[in-house]
Formats: structure tokens, C-alpha cells, sequence
């Protein structure tokens, strides 16, 4: 328990504002499911309740069955606004101001509006951080919830969030401005104060609020049969940092003796809940000069705060939170010079509920809502685009930045009915790298404010017929440096009209991978000790003729004397020897097993692998050999398979996830019978990943390093799955990753004029042309140029390759038979045409299936 402060002494004139027919400024009324443009009186207040049709555009509005709808009702509760689809729904209270303090408060009677006496269960949110769960006992009650936050800009969201009973809905929505110096130590923007109570003790009146409470905080009566009620018909200054109303003060509870404690008792299934309690005093009786008022105040038996005298006729308050226990006592005892018992007028009770969630960047915030009010988007889009990852919107993709700010990089509007002009909201997602306008029916120019957009390195206009394929100058010159995807043409999703031009619109950056360079060195065997790795333990074999009992093969993995030396220490051998244990453990069948390692007198390391007596899916390719076996077409689609469930492994079976980072053709090796096993995988942390120390970093082989690498510093999965893209096509093509002619040429680039120009014929390794599947090869193909997109966001995930693959391998098992009896020539000509008119996008394969 922490004593967080007691009291002030500083007092404020309350005015009580006149009752008037204008509701007070800052209030927002809400009475939600009421038609659009209506409004309501609340009873109880007299304030106004408008429609909630101008705060949300999703939802469905309902009135409670007519048996709840009861003459004592308050008419706010009579409709209901109900969210069937979408799992968050969110109203947006705007025209706030950032930083304010504000109470919000939900309100929700059931009524069984949906007539399946369901009363449900669901989360309400504030902007992107939880607020509470509500979970309605019973049809006829009216339930509300209430927390005190602060706005972090000029609007609020409030978000009802789909559990697992029923369907959310919600009655009233109310907001009510606080002044800042209210509750100022504890709801700030980091934290809000979710009520659980708020009572005013022996109260005149059931429930009292506005226009008594000008802040229309809801004060309910509270009474204890073995207390003593006193009251007064003075007024009662309010203290400035509750400004607690006259009216609560005026009445109060006593015990009938000094020996007797005032106490409040409440409980929590969840010890790690941190409550806040407030209680309010001040004396409101007439005392003798001789007696005295003083007690001490008790959490759980702690004394918080002692010797405490009220005032008369003047509001204090004592406060401390209290965490760590599920039932919770807070009392009140009379100190022993006292002569009379403690007093109580009121208390509130709080949840203390942190809000560190970060919403997205707001200049990202305003440019979608314009963008989808200006389009009429309708994809759900509702709350933070970004924020919580779990309800992002659909269509949009987001990085956090370093300064934890989340920013959205990818917006996919394809086929949502877009139309008129593209308008200038877009040139201000200023970190979008991915932006896919396809299939709507947007005309006009490129205009040149996407030049704002300096991140963008993919843009999709396909399938617009009226829109101009001229691109501004900025991400001209872009596309020119090879920065920049540009997709056009195509008229709609479902005719795709053949055409004439073509033109090579895939652009690939050929990283100029000078980032690291890996020092070959032959570990001095004989002159190394050996250190063999079983079940976790390293045993030491001195005796170097071990090594030759065992077949083994050394991969010269060396980090070097000059690597373990730059680390210059202990530690980054320990790193280096933590790795080496943690890989020990891993075992796949796709992966090379890992026996040991070993390190020479210089400091030299070098890994010990299970023998692969196949060697490197390279050789098999490329090699040097003339001679050597020709993979069939059903073989490569085997090793595919098996290297890509390797690698999948590696991303989401081990923990924690292992990027590989250096994935290619050399890495895959095969055993005698063919199977594939992924080899150097896993030195990571220590020793790759950090562009800062570019002599010891190992990142990746030219030609198959992911492009994004260049700007982001950064490998991840998405580099692998960009890496594995580039097998495919060798594989495939049997070609290197950089095609050296007059011109060095990637290989993804070089297929993609194949296919713009031919059949796969001109792609398929030569030496399989009459002997592969059409189909299935296509289907590589596609997937391959799917991996090597330059925005890792759009490329596969392993587990997609690993399904995909499997497809590709059943299809060549199915067709064997068609296969034998040679391809059917309509197939080549369907990948053909499809190919010359695969300008703007790439084809959809033949249909197999
Ligand atoms: C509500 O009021 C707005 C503005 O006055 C008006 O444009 C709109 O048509 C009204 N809606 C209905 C349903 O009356
Ligand atoms: C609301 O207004 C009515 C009529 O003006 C009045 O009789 C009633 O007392 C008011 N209620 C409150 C709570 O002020
Ligand atoms: C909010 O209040 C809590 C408790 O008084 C404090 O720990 C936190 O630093 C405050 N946050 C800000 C942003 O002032
Ligand atoms: C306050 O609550 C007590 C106990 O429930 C009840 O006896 C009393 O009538 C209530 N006072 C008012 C004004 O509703
Ligand atoms: C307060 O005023 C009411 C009516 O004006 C009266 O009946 C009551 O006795 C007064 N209470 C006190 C404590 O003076
Ligand atoms: C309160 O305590 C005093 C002294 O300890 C004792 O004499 C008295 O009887 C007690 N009164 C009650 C009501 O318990
Ligand atoms: C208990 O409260 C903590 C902190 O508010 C929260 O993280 C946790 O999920 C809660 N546990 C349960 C079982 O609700
Ligand atoms: C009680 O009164 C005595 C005598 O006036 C004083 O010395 C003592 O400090 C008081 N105790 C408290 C807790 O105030
Ligand atoms: C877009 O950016 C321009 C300046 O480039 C700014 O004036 C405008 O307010 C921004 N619009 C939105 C919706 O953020
Ligand atoms: C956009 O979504 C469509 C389908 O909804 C998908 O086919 C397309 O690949 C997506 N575009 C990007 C850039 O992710
Ligand atoms: C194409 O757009 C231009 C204006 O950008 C317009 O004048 C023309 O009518 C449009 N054509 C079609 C077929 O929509």
C-alpha cells in the first residue's frame, strides 16, 4: 500500500450553473439507436440526448422489447444501437481538446431488442487501450460504465468489442469535460480511472448528478445499518480537487461510539487490480470548544494516514491506492485523544487502469478518414487503422517507428468500388511503401502530390479504365532508379482485354551487397579441440582420431580469429557458444543436424555438420560436373518442398524464431537419397544482425539479399521468404541469381522478360524442357515472383510456399499420366497469352483445377 498524498487546504467557490435548455458546454448527450437527426430529454437531467447517427456509421439501431419498455424508464434507454458485424465497432467523439480530462460514460439496458433473451457479454475500449468488460446479468437492468481519461488528441474513441456471448450494443453514450486540476495526480495520459463506486453517504435522494454535480458525475445513496446519520442544511465548500458537491457533503455517517471503526469493504478476483479510494469529509455538526473529531485511516489494517480533524463546513478528501489483495478494508478509527467517533460524507472508489497503448501517427489518422469518407470505403474500417495490431484494419498495414508511433506503410484498396479522382489525402501517408488502387474505377491524372510519397515503392492502378498512366515526376525518377513497382492497364477484374504493349514493369534492385563479408577460413583441424554437442552437453574429445571414426562434414563456417577477436572478449565467445548450444537442440528433418563445433588455437571456430553425401542443391544446378545427375522436375519440386518446411521450422516452430539469413542454393544440401536439409542456419544475433559492424557482418549473399535489407538494416522471415523466391527460380531456370551477359541482370527480372516476351519453355531449365509440367512450373513461378516482391509485406509466409508447393507436387503426381503422354499444347498457350497481357500485373496461371 503507498500513501500518496493527504488533503488540501485550498478552497473554491462552486457555482452551480442555472438549469437551462442548453445543455452546458462540452457536454455530448448520446442516445443511441435514436433515428437520424433526432433527439431525446433526458428525465433525470434535463439535458438534451441527440441521435447517435453523426458519432458512428456502423451498427443497426433497435428499440427494447415493448414489456421492458416500462412508463418509469428513462426514454434514453428505450432505443439501442447494435454491432452484428465487425468484431470492434467505434464512435468518435470529436471537437475535443488534446490533453483535457474528460468522464465517459456508456450506458446499457438490454431489453432483449433482438428478441433472443441473450443479454451479451463484450469489451469496451477507449481509443486503443481497454477500458472494461461488460457482461450484463439480466435483460431489465440498466448497467453503466465510467472512466476518467485524458484525451491525447481532439477526439475520443470509444469501441465496443465483440466477445464470445451475444452481440454488443450500447443505450447512451455521455462525455463530460473535467477540468484538469481534477483528479490530477492520478488521471493524467497515462493512466485513466476506470469508477466502482462513487456513494454519497446517507443521501437525500437515491442518486444524485446534474445539475447538482456540474460535472454530471453519478453520486448514489449509501447506508450501513449499524452507522449514524448526520446532515446540515449549510453549505459545504467544495476543496478544488474533487470538487465534491455541496449536497454530498451535507449528509455523512458516524459510529455510535469512539470505540467503533467506520468501515468500507470491498473485494477484487484479481490481486494485481490497483484501486484507488477517495474518501471526502468535513465536519458538519455543531461541537462543544472542548470535544474533539480526529481519527486515523487504515487499508487492511495499515495505517495510511493519521490524526486527521475535519473542518467545518469545508470538503477534504484523504486518498491511497491499495493493490496486492483480493479483499480490501478501508477503515476509519478515532485516534485516543478523540471524544467523538470518525465521520464519512462520501467516497469513490477506482480502478486505476493504465492507457500506454500508442495510436497511430494522427496526420496517418485524419488522411484515412478522409480518404474513406471520401470514397465511402466500406471495409468495416473503424477506431485506431493500426492499434491494437489484433483489430488493424483490413487493407492496411502498419510499422511502428522508433519512436514507437505506429504509421501506416501499405493501403490496399483493390476492387472497393473507388470512384472519381484520386485526392490529395493520399499524398499525405507519408511513410506508405505499398499503395494498391486496382480494379475501381478511378479516373483523372497521377497527380503530382503522390511525389509526397517518398517511401512508395509499389504502386497499382490496374484495372482503372480511365485513369492516366503518367506518373509524376518524383516517382518517375523513382521507377527509373529502380525504386519503384508501377502496375497500370488492365480494364477490370474479371475481362482482361488482351494488349499490345508491353513493357517491363517489374523493377528489381540488384543490391550491390557490399555489407559483409564472410571470411572463408579452413578451421586447423588437427590443431583444434572438438567439441562434440549431445543432449545439451559438450563433451571434449582431445583425441583428434575421433573425428575421423565420425563422417564428417566441416562446413567452413569460420568465424574467424578476426570476428571472435573484434568481440574482443568472453562474452562474445559465450554468445557464439550459447548459439551453438541453443542449435544443438533444434532437429527437423529438413534441417542439417548439428554435431559440434570447433576451435583452433588462433580462436578460430568452425561448426561440425552431419555428413550430406549429396552435397549442395547448387552442384546439382550449376555445378561445375557436365556429368552429374539431372534433377527431374518432380525431384526439384521434392527438394522444394522439404527446404521450404525446413525453413518454416525455423520461423515459427522454434522459439525463439530462427531467421536464416542466408539462404540459397549452396545452403540446401542433399543426402543420398535425395532429401534436402538446410545447413547454416541460426548464428544470428551475435554475430549478423547489425549493420553498425559492417567487417563482422555476415548479411545474406549478393543476389538473393532482400532489397528492403538496404534501407530497413534489417533481416526478417520476409528476407528468407525472399531469398527462398530466388531458389525457386533457380531451380526453375537452373540460372544463377545474377544472369551475368552484356549485361549483369537479375534472375527475377530476367524471368519476368521471359514471360512478357514467351512461354516457359524459354525459362525451364534446358535440360528438362520435354520432361517437366507445365503447370505446375507456372505455378512456381508465380509464387517465386510473389517471394521476391520488394515489399516484404506483400510476400508469402512460409507456411503459404509449404501448401503451395505441396499443390505443385500433387499436380505433377496427378498429371503424371498426361505428362507421359506429352504436355497438351493448349496449356503452353494459355501461359503464353496470358503472359504477353501480364504486363500490369502478374497472370493468374492457366486454371487447373
Ligand atoms: C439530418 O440533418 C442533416 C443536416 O441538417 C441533413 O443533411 C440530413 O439529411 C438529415 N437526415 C435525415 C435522415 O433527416
Ligand atoms: C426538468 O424540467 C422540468 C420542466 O421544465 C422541471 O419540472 C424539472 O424539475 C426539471 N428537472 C430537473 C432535474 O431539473
Ligand atoms: C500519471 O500519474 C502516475 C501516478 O501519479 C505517474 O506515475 C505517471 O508518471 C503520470 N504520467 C504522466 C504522463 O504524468
Ligand atoms: C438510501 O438507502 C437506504 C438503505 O438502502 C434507504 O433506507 C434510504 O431510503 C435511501 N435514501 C434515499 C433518499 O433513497
Ligand atoms: C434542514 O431544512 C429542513 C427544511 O428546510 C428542515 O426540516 C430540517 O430540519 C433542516 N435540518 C437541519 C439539520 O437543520
Ligand atoms: C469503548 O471502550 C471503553 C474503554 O475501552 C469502554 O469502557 C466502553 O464500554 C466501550 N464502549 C463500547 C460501546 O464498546
Ligand atoms: C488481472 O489484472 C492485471 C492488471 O490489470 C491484468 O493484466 C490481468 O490480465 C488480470 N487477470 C485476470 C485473470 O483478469
Ligand atoms: C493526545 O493528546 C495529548 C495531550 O494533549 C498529546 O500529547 C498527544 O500528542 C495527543 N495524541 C495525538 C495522537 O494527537
Ligand atoms: C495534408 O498535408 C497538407 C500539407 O502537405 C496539409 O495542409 C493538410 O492539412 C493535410 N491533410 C490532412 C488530412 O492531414
Ligand atoms: C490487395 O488485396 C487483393 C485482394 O483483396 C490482393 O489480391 C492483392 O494482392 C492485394 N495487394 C497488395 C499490394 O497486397
Ligand atoms: C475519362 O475521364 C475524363 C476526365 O478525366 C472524362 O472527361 C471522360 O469522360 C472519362 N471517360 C470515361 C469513359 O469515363
Amino acid at each position: 500500500m503507498r500513501v500518496l498524498c493527504f488533503r488540501s487546504l485550498v478552497f473554491i467557490q462552486l457555482l452551480l450553473l442555472v438549469l437551462s435548455q442548453d445543455n452546458p458546454p462540452g457536454f455530448i448527450s448520446i442516445d443511441c439507436g435514436l433515428p437520424s437527426n433526432s433527439t431525446s430529454v433526458d428525465e433525470q437531467t434535463n439535458l438534451t440526448h441527440v441521435s447517435d447517427d453523426q458519432f458512428i456509421d456502423t451498427g443497426v439501431n433497435y428499440e427494447i422489447a415493448p414489456n421492458y419498455a416500462t412508463d418509469e424508464l428513462y426514454t434514453k434507454y428505450l432505443t439501442v444501437r447494435s454491432f452484428p458485424s465487425g468484431t470492434r465497432n467505434c464512435y468518435t467523439l470529436t471537437s475535443l481538446s488534446a490533453g483535457s480530462k474528460y468522464l465517459v460514460r456508456a450506458g446499457f439496458l438490454y431489453g432483449n431488442y433482438d428478441n433472443k433473451n441473450n443479454p451479451p457479454n463484450f469489451d469496451i475500449h477507449l481509443g486503443v487501450n481497454y477500458w472494461g468488460s461488460v457482461d450484463l446479468p439480466d435483460a431489465d437492468g440498466a448497467y453503466f460504465h465510467e472512466i476518467i481519461a485524458t484525451a491525447t488528441s481532439n477526439y475520443l474513441q470509444i469501441c465496443l468489442v465483440k466477445k464470445d456471448r451475444g452481440t454488443p450494443f450500447i443505450s447512451v453514450l455521455e462525455l463530460r469535460p473535467l477540468l484538469t486540476t481534477l483528479y490530477n495526480d492520478d488521471a493524467n495520459a497515462t493512466q485513466s480511472l476506470v469508477l466502482s463506486a462513487r456513494f454519497d453517504i446517507g443521501a437525500r435522494s437515491q442518486e444524485l448528478r446534474y445539475p447538482h454535480d456540474p460535472y454530471d458525475r453519478i453520486w448514489r445513496n449509501y447506508t450501513m445499518e449499524t452507522w449514524r446519520y448526520i446532515e446540515t442544511n449549510s453549505t459545504v465548500q467544495p476543496d478544488k480537487d474533487f470538487a465534491t458537491p455541496s449536497t454530498v457533503m451535507q449528509t455523512a455517517a458516524t459510529t455510535s461510539s469512539t470505540n467503533q471503526s467506520l468501515d468500507i469493504s470491498w473485494s477484487s478476483d484479481n490481486e494485481s487490480t490497483v484501486f484507488l479510494i477517495i474518501l471526502h469529509f468535513s465536519e458538519i455538526q455543531e461541537l462543544p470548544p472542548t470535544a474533539l473529531r480526529q481519527f486515523d485511516i487504515f487499508g487492511n489494517g495499515v495505517l495510511a494516514l493519521n490524526s486527521i480533524t475535519p473542518i467545518k463546513l469545508y470538503s477534504e478528501w484523504a486518498k491511497y491506492t491499495h493493490t496486492w489483495h483480493t479483499e480490501y478494508t478501508a477503515s476509519l478509527k478515532a485516534t485516543s485523544n478523540s471524544t467523538l467517533p470518525p465521520i464519512l460524507n462520501a467516497f469513490e472508489l477506482y480502478v486505476v487502469r493504465p492507457t500506454t497503448g500508442i495510436p497511430t501517427y494522427s496526420g496517418d489518422v485524419a488522411a484515412i478518414n478522409k480518404i474513406k469518407a471520401n470514397y465511402q470505403v466500406n471495409k468495416g474500417w473503424s477506431g485506431d487503422p493500426c492499434v491494437p495490431t489484433e483489430f488493424s484494419w483490413t487493407g492496411v498495414t502498419c510499422t511502428t517507428e522508433s519512436n514507437n508511433i505506429p504509421r501506416i506503410t501499405l493501403l490496399n484498396l483493390s476492387s472497393c468500388g473507388l470512384t472519381g479522382v484520386i485526392v490529395s489525402s493520399f499524398g499525405n501517408l507519408s511513410t506508405l511503401n505499398s499503395l494498391d488502387l486496382s480494379y475501381n474505377d478511378l479516373s483523372g491524372d497521377l497527380p503530382t502530390f503522390l511525389d509526397q510519397l517518398s517511401a512508395l515503392t509499389y504502386l497499382d492502378v490496374t484495372g482503372n479504365s480511365n485513369i492516366s498512366t503518367t506518373l509524376p515526376p518524383g516517382l518517375q525518377q523513382r521507377k527509373r532508379d529502380g525504386n519503384l513497382m508501377f502496375r497500370f492497364g488492365g480494364a477490370s477484374r474479371y475481362s482482361r482485354p488482351s494488349n499490345n504493349k508491353t513493357k517491363i514493369l517489374l523493377a528489381v534492385i540488384i543490391p550491390v551487397a557490399a555489407v559483409g563479408l564472410l571470411l572463408l577460413l579452413a578451421c586447423l583441424i588437427k590443431r583444434s579441440g572438438f567439441r562434440r554437442l549431445a543432449n545439451g552437453e559438450e563433451i571434449r574429445n582431445k583425441n583428434s582420431t575421433d573425428l575421423e571414426d565420425l563422417e564428417l562434414f566441416i562446413m567452413v563456417n569460420c568465424m574467424t580469429a578476426r570476428k571472435l577477436q573484434s568481440s574482443s572478449s568472453r562474452q562474445g565467445t559465450r554468445e557464439f557458444l550459447a548459439e551453438v548450444r541453443h542449435l544443438s537442440r533444434i532437429h527437423h528433418r529438413n534441417l542439417v543436424p548439428l554435431i559440434g563445433y570447433c576451435k583452433d588455437g588462433l580462436g578460430c571456430m568452425a561448426l561440425v555438420y552431419e555428413y550430406m553425401s549429396g552435397g549442395s542443391l547448387r552442384t546439382y544446378l550449376r555445378g561445375k560436373d557436365r556429368n552429374a545427375r539431372v534433377l527431374s522436375w518432380e525431384e526439384r519440386l521434392h527438394i522444394l518442398l522439404e527446404a521450404a518446411q525446413g525453413l518454416l521450422y525455423l520461423h515459427r516452430e522454434c522459439a525463439p524464431p530462427i531467421i536464416h539469413r542466408d539462404v540459397k542454393t549452396e545452403n540446401i544440401l542433399l543426402n543420398h537419397m535425395l532429401e534436402a536439409k538446410i545447413a547454416d542456419f541460426g548464428l544470428s544475433k551475435a554475430f549478423r544482425d547489425n549493420c553498425t559492424h559492417m567487417s563482422i557482418t555476415v548479411a545474406g549473399t549478393p543476389g538473393y539479399l532482400d532489397p528492403e535489407y538496404n534501407s530497413s538494416c534489417r533481416l526478417t522471415e520476409k528476407s528468407d521468404v525472399y531469398s527462398f523466391g530466388v531458389v525457386l527460380l533457380e531451380v526453375v531456370t537452373a540460372k544463377p541469381p545474377i544472369i551475368d551477359g552484356r549485361n549483369k541482370i537479375h534472375l527475377t527480372l530476367w524471368v519476368h522478360q521471359q514471360l512478357t516476351k514467351g512461354s516457359m519453355d524459354d525459362i525451364v531449365d534446358t535440360r528438362i524442357l520435354d520432361r517437366y509440367d507445365v503447370n505446375s512450373a507456372w505455378k512456381v513461378v508465380q509464387l517465386a515472383m510473389s517471394c521476391c516482391l520488394e515489399t516484404s509485406a506483400q510476400r508469402p509466409v512460409m507456411s503459404h510456399l509449404v501448401s503451395e508447393l505441396k499443390d505443385c507436387l500433387e499436380l505433377v503426381l496427378g498429371t503424371s499420366s498426361v505428362m507421359d503422354s506429352g504436355r497438351s499444347s493448349s496449356s503452353r498457350r494459355i501461359a503464353f497469352e496470358v503472359a504477353k497481357n501480364g504486363e500490369s500485373s502478374l497472370p493468374d496461371g492457366p486454371s487447373v483445377r
